[in-house]
């Protein structure tokens, strides 16, 4: 018996009770998207993994394209968490996240070639984590086919439909791939019976594809293990553990513009369910901001500017998708949409990424607020019709027109630029840590 009274000879004896405390130390740093995604955290996992001993992905899939730029070289990561550069860094794939494994080894051998090194020995992969199958990805295209001109503009990398399959139980994980392959073999080809009663049209070579996965099965078992406890036996050693989120608040399952989201919880409660981290384990949580906003894919969009505006931030930002290679829809800051998405994800701190971006701009707008039927909202609509017809208020700034590529030191910056932050730490009460002026890792200014 822990502690209490215990009974000797018919005598109450009192044991002194043994004090049992959890290690409050132990916090994993999270950093997320606060927009719609390709906000540059990438850039920013990449500068924090110099500091971290694992870095670990927990949600989304190959949907995300994370860019870094190490010595001119330009690295881009769909599945591996960008920590893994970092060649003294761990790199978890955590149960969350939905794997693609030819897509998985091809992004390893791509990177490699541009020098990546000794993934082999630092990749880890969750036994819990979901199987995105090919036929998960025509099925995703079919989907969109079928909808028309209602289509949500996927990437088509079958997130949707893995992640309906692991909500409806019968999806496939690694585990099931590394376990009796006979069963494994079953559940397959019931799997694809069931997207098949759904779309006629689905070829799928069973025979084939069970050969292929045979040989993935080989490729990917050295680096599989049960995430979970490897991550919290790190976290009491004392190992710094990064977190990079996929995707971002508003393509949300829950949270984000919905339908016009992704499949995944890509804000902070996809950091616990997708690791089995608790959130005593969570400590800061950077939050990406975009100095505007961009949108890949359908929805609506607030901010949008479909005017010059617009296709200067497209073209100066080079915002083209990384993983679908589309151009990113573009528009002013949005206070409402942060305001939302940071109380959802509790940002300690915040990052602005591609401040260098508005250079050129003669004047600046940052949405403040939307109204709808003449009154100003106090919360984010749910509905995505509704969020298409708010109107939307607007500050004007007056801009810089300077370059700010090169400073490194928030005291140099232009005052309209210093000015610009300041709002948007006063509007969303959230310190801005870090201030991105270019795409390389050294492109940043540290501001505390
Ligand atoms: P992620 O999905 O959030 O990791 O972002 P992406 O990599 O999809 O898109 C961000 C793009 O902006 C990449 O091409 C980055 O190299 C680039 N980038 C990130 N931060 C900065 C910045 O501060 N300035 C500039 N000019 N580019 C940046
Ligand atoms: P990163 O991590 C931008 C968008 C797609 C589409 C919607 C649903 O690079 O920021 P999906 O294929 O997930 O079912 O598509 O979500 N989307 C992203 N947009 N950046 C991303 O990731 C995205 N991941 C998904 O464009 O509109
Ligand atoms: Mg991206």
């Amino acid at each position: 018996m822990a502690g209490g009274v215990a009974k000797m000879n018919g005598l109450a004896v009192t044991s002194p009770r043994k004090k049992v405390r959890r290690d409050s130390a132990a916090k994993a740093t999270v950093v997320l998207g606060a927009q719609w995604g390709d906000e540059g955290k990438g850039k920013v996992v990449d500068m924090l993994a110099t500091e971290a001993d694992i870095v670990c992905r927990c949600q989304g899939g190959n949907n995300a394209g994370h860019t870094v730029v190490v010595d001119h070289t330009e690295y881009d990561f769909h599945l591996l968490p960008s920590g893994i550069i970092n060649p003294k860094c761990k790199s978890i794939i955590g149960n969350g996240v939905v794997i693609h494994l030819p897509g998985l080894f091809e992004e390893l051998e791509k990177n490699e070639a541009k020098g990546m090194t000794n993934w082999e020995d630092r990749l880890l992969v969750s036994d819990r984590a979901h199987i995105v199958f090919d036929f998960h990805q025509q099925v995703d295209g079919l989907q969109e086919l079928e909808k028309g001109q209602k289509s949500l503009g996927t990437t088509k990398k079958g997130i949707g439909p893995t992640y309906s399959s692991k909500a409806n139980r019968n999806g496939i994980r690694i585990a099931d791939l590394l376990g009796d392959y006979s069963q494994f073999t079953e559940k397959f080809q019931s799997l694809v019976s069931v997207y098949q009663r759904m779309f006629p049209a689905l070829q799928v070579n069973v025979e084939a594809e069970l050969t292929r996965y045979k040989a993935f099965a080989e490729r990917i078992r050295p680096h599989v293990v049960d995430t979970v406890s490897y991550l919290h036996s790190a976290l009491k050693r004392g190992q710094k553990v990064l977190v990079e989120g996929a995707n971002a608040a508003m393509l949300d399952i829950d949270f984000g513009t919905y339908p016009y989201v992704t499949s995944s919880n890509c804000s902070i409660g996809g950091v616990c369910t997708g690791l089995g981290l608790p959130p005593c384990h969570i400590g800061d949580v950077i939050g990406v901001v975009k100095a505007y906003t961009t949108r890949v894919g359908d929805g609506p969009f607030p901010s949008e500017q479909l005017n010059e505006v617009g296709e200067l931030l497209q073209t100066r930002g080079s915002e083209v998708g990384v993983t679908t290679k589309r151009k990113r829809r573009c528009g002013w800051l949005d206070i409402p949409l942060l305001q939302y998405t940071s109380m959802v994800n509790g940002y300690t701190a915040l990052c602005l990424t591609k401040l260098d971006i508005l250079d050129t701009l003669p004047e600046l707008k940052m949405a403040v607020a939307y109204r709808s039927k003449g009154k100003v909202l106090d919360h984010f609509p749910a509905n995505a019709a509704e969020v298409g017809s708010v109107e939307v208020e607007y500050e004007k700034f007056p801009g810089w027109e300077s370059s700010i590529e090169d400073i490194r030191e928030y005291d140099k910056l232009p005052e309209n630029a210093r000015k610009y932050i300041a709002r948007i730490e006063e509007l969303l009460e959230i310190p801005v840590k870090w201030v991105g002026v270019g795409k390389g890792r050294e492109s940043i200014i540290n501001v505390y």
